[in-house]
């Protein structure tokens, strides 16, 4: 047959295939979730997140050493407090679960890069993002309560932090109470579209933060919704806002290729605690194989745009990197 193009030419062996490769994967480019709790020793496995841990004080280093030695050189950090009340008050205590977290982590690993999780919800009583006012989350408030929780962090070494709340107005909040206190150079990569999504399921069970009562659909955002994604990343973007992120990221990688498009900051995606579940359940089930669906999907989130993924895979994602099935 006389065929000008025959694409399969570019796909004969593998030397060719990587030489023309569109999307490059790099471990830089991984964010490892921890989750720190006060009332632990040691460390306990979270039932819903099989292979996943809850890490005590005492722990917490070597989570960040087992991090340190597969490559991936940053993580996000999430608490569980000992005392939740109304307005999640121990989010923003000087010896709060974080706080403690961080000072431990950068005492031993100065380097590691420590990013911190701006919410209340692990810290409230009721579970909600913020200060409720009947049965509704009130904004305002909630920013100068999300503004000492930064600030708290900050103060305790944290690197960047990351508001996860969905309060309007919550960039400019932490970059005028972070610049106020001296700590212009430290980043906000904030949570911009977020989704009101079923895919946090596992992680309210491994946080302690199913709200009591409602859902959270006043303030994360409508999974019907994408010009609203756009909206939400101008306004973090304008507010200040160093990196914006779209969450969950298996099923809005349109959003996430729209936001790499339009704006011109890092883009974020976090492959939730359900999209690793479920790759998990299926993978235990043995309907398929988690070493391949573990690097596709990672992938995918690459080649839709995303500059960082911050995935509960990071260290098998590292080491797949390393032996070069992905990259
Ligand atoms: C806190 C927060 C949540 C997640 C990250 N930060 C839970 C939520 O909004 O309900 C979800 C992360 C995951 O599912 O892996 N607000």
């Amino acid at each position: 047959m006389n065929l000008i193009y025959r694409p399969r030419r570019l796909r004969k062996d593998d030397t060719i295939r990587r030489m023309c490769r569109e999307t490059r994967v790099s471990s830089d480019s991984l964010i490892y979730p921890i989750f720190v709790d006060e009332m632990l020793l040691g460390k306990r496995e979270i039932a819903s997140m099989p292979g996943q841990y809850q890490y005590g004080l005492d722990t917490v280093d070597q989570a960040v050493m087992e991090c340190i030695q597969a490559g991936v050189k940053s993580c996000l950090l999430f608490g569980i407090p000992s005392h939740k009340d109304a307005l999640g008050s121990s989010a923003w205590a000087e010896n709060g679960v974080i706080q403690q977290a961080i000072r431990k982590i950068k005492e031993k690993f100065p380097d590691f890069y420590v990013i911190t999780d701006i919410c209340l919800c692990e810290y409230t009583d009721h579970g909600h993002c913020g200060v409720l006012c009947k049965e509704q989350v009130d904004n305002d408030q909630t920013l100068d309560l999300l503004a000492k929780v930064a600030l708290s962090h900050v103060r305790a070494g944290a690197d960047m932090v990351a508001p996860s709340d969905m309060m309007d107005g919550h960039v400019a909040m932490l970059r005028k109470t972070l610049d106020e206190a001296g700590f212009i150079d430290i980043p906000i990569m904030a949570y911009s579209a977020k989704y009101a999504s079923a895919f946090y399921g596992p992680f309210r069970s491994a946080a302690g933060s199913a709200p009591a009562f409602g859902d959270r659909k006043g303030y994360q955002m409508d999974p019907h919704n994408r010009k609203e994604a756009i909206k939400e990343c101008s306004l973090d973007v304008e507010e200040g806002a160093d990196l914006i992120m779209v969450k969950p990221a298996l099923s809005y990688l349109d959003i996430i290729r729209e936001c790499a498009d339009t704006f011109d900051v890092p883009v974020a995606a976090y492959a939730v605690s359900g999209e690793y579940a479920m790759i998990k359940a299926a993978a235990q089930a043995g309907l398929v194989d988690e070493y391949k669906i573990m690097c596709e999907a990672a992938l995918a989130v690459f080649r839709a745009g995303a500059h960082i993924l911050i995935t509960y895979y990071a260290k098998e994602l590292a080491a797949a990197i390393q032996k070069q099935d992905i990259g």
